[in-house]
């Protein structure tokens, strides 16, 4: 059987899950690739830390991580480390070395995924990044392959678990909104600086992300009409409860109605408590597909966390590694580059 040698960039909460899945479920993962997955070597911005939990041997981590990319023993790349630089700069290495890509890192895909496709179509090599928008949820796959036959108009979504989290803990227990929020970080739910989901950042990142699949357009950050929920108080969930809705964080992409503009936004939003979204709890995430054969397709599903996460991860890892045996690629970013993206999120 053949192998596959993977390097993983980056070893935090997502990291060390991808690596000790990848390790405990080895037999099965070959099975399904048809080759056998080897970690060639994990980069990390400091050595000498307790990685014990891991389980991956101590010989693996480098801080070289440009050198660990380059190195011609390493068939595919996962890149955990989020943030532009230097994941930019090693993801397009990779790709221009022929080695397939996968990645959780939304700020990246959000800010740049127009030229990274570019760079993995030119060099005939695939790029992943199912884990960069709602968690362990297939949603991204969905959109470029299930729905690539169909003309999708509208996508609406709760994206970010924190900011979920908390609504649901201040409209189900009337808490205060600092004290769920601690309560979501200590859950590992909010990112390491909690400012990127309570003002709407990591929301941003998501919906520029679908909003470019959906409507084969690049949207980036800059894009998106954004505004997050640190405004939003008990007195207000309480008010929207009296009224029989609920106030959610929503991500809004849509395709104007001749085709020629995308809008995306934002913003808290109250829905009726009978809407299905309404019933999307704790730090789940739920999006609805709107396409014109179709019709409404919804997907829910645990938003945030190592474990599902990693899963997100496997699942690309798993397909770059069976294309890479076959001598094929997934699809690429096809894009409509004329398509005009409106500033205030407006259609
Ligand atoms: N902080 C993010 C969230 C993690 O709460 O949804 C997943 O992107």
């Amino acid at each position: 059987m053949n192998t596959l040698r993977v390097a993983l960039l980056g070893c935090g909460v997502v990291g060390s899950e991808v690596a000790r899945q990848m390790t405990e479920r080895s037999d099965d993962l070959s099975a399904r690739i048809g080759a056998r997955l080897e970690l060639a070597g994990v980069a990390v911005r400091r050595t000498g830390r307790d990685r014990a939990a891991s389980g991956i041997s101590p010989e693996l981590f480098t801080t070289d991580a440009a050198g660990l990319v380059e190195r011609d023993d390493v068939d595919l790349i996962v890149e955990v480390i989020g943030g532009i630089e230097p994941a930019r700069g090693l993801i397009l290495s990779a790709l221009e070395r022929g080695k397939s890509v996968v990645t959780a890192n939304k700020a990246l895909m959000a800010d740049d995924g127009y030229a990274l496709h570019t760079a993995a179509d030119k060099h005939g090599v695939d790029l992943y990044y199912e884990a960069a928008v709602a968690g362990a949820i297939p949603l991204l796959r969905p959109l470029r392959e299930s729905l690539a036959g169909d003309h999708i108009t509208r996508v609406l979504g709760i994206v970010n678990g924190t900011t979920n989290y908390i609504l649901d803990q201040m409209d189900s227990y009337g808490s205060g909104f600092a004290e769920a929020l601690e309560e979501a970080q200590s859950l590992g739910y909010a990112e390491a600086d909690p400012t990127a989901d309570i003002e709407g950042f990591d929301a941003a990142a998501k919906a520029a992300i679908l909003a470019s699949i959906a409507f084969h357009s690049p949207v980036t950050m800059s894009d998106v009409h954004r505004q997050g929920i640190t405004d939003v108080t008990s007195a207000d969930v309480a008010s929207a409860k009296a009224m029989g809705a609920v106030v959610k964080l929503l991500a809004i992409c849509e395709l104007a109605p001749d085709g020629d503009a995308v809008g995306v936004r934002v913003h808290p939003a109250m829905i009726p408590r009978t809407h299905p979204l309404a019933g999307v709890r704790g730090a789940y995430n739920a999006v609805f597909v709107e396409a014109e054969a179709a019709g409404q397709v919804m997907f829910y599903g645990p938003g945030a966390g190592g474990a599902p996460t990693a899963s997100a991860i496997l699942g690309d890892l798993v397909t770059v590694a069976r294309n890479r045996i076959g001598g094929v690629t997934g699809p690429g970013g096809s894009w409509y580059a004329d398509r005009r993206v409106h500033p205030m999120g407006q259609t």
